[in-house]
């Protein structure tokens, strides 16, 4: 990790506030996310880190605060908008199609990037087909960088949970991120599937330089892994800076005293 070269500031949460109704989900929150470190999320259950990611893809849109990505700030994200700015997500419950093919779905990650249109795309015609040809490549090696080529024509459905999270993982790649938002890619995994998990996010940051912002419960996985730790409690950010530091703090360690966490 020491070799790693971390650079500018690529995301910047300000004073982020949201609320549904009346329950707090976020309390100004604050922190940033510079170029290709990995940067977790923890906090108890509750704690408002999938609202946090929420926020920054657009998908809720906060009371207070804005968010800048490389530069540009805005109020709200629109996902569309979000997407394009090269953000990808995955999901705590995974959002794959159950019956479709793992290609399949990885291929749902490259409809922005299709240039083509859906009337060429229906016909198969000259440019449309040779740019499915080139889409297609493109998953097929993300297909071999998950080490999934035996699963590839397997319905989703079909395949224990550990591989149907390495396919999200899989889809959201397909966008070729620049951030990737991960909200408990090693959820409900046993030890061995941890492991992989970890190995490819630790090969997507190293080989692609891409920047991550991962949510784990998992301490060892998070103090092993990330560089810098937001933490949040009940909606407020109460932890923030290196493992060693954030493992240190006398507000992390009584918020996790207080949880099965
Ligand atoms: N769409 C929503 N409508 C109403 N309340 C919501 C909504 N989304 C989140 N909340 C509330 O916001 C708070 C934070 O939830 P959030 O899902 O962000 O927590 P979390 O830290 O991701 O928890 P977990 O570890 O269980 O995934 C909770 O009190 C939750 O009930
Ligand atoms: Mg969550």
């Amino acid at each position: 990790m020491a070799s790693k070269k971390i650079g500018e500031v690529i995301l910047d949460v300000q004073n982020i506030s949201l609320s549904f109704g009346g329950v707090k989900a976020l309390t100004d929150i604050s922190f940033n996310v510079r170029e290709h470190e990995i940067r977790a999320i923890i906090g108890p259950n509750g704690a408002g880190k999938s609202s946090m990611l929420n926020c920054i893809n657009g998908v809720y849109q906060p009371q207070q605060g804005s968010i800048t990505f490389r530069g540009q700030t805005f109020k709200h994200m629109n996902s569309r908008q979000v997407a394009e700015m090269g953000v990808a997500r995955t999901f705590q419950n995974l959002a794959l199609f159950k019956g479709m093919s793992v290609l399949d779905n990885i291929m749902t990650g490259r409809n922005l990037q299709m240039k083509t249109n859906v009337f060429q795309q229906a016909w198969r015609f000259g440019a449309a087909e040779r740019e499915e040809t080139a889409q297609r490549e493109k998953v097929e090696r993300i297909i071999d960088f998950l080490e999934i080529q035996a699963y590839r024509k397997t319905p989703v459905g079909r395949l224990p949970y550990g591989l149907q999270k390495r396919v999200d993982l899989g889809r959201a790649l397909a966008m070729e991120p620049q951030v990737l938002l991960l909200d408990e890619p090693m959820a409900g995994m046993n030890v061995e599937e941890k492991q992989d998990m970890c190995r490819f996010i630790l090969d997507v940051n190293d080989e692609f330089g891409t920047t991550i912002v991962l949510i784990e419960h998992d301490m060892g996985v998070v103090m092993d892994i990330s560089d810098r730790v937001v933490v949040l409690d009940y909606g407020k950010k109460i932890g923030d800076g290196a493992p060693d530091e954030v493992r240190a703090n006398e507000d992390v360690i009584r918020a996790y005293l207080g949880t099965s966490h």
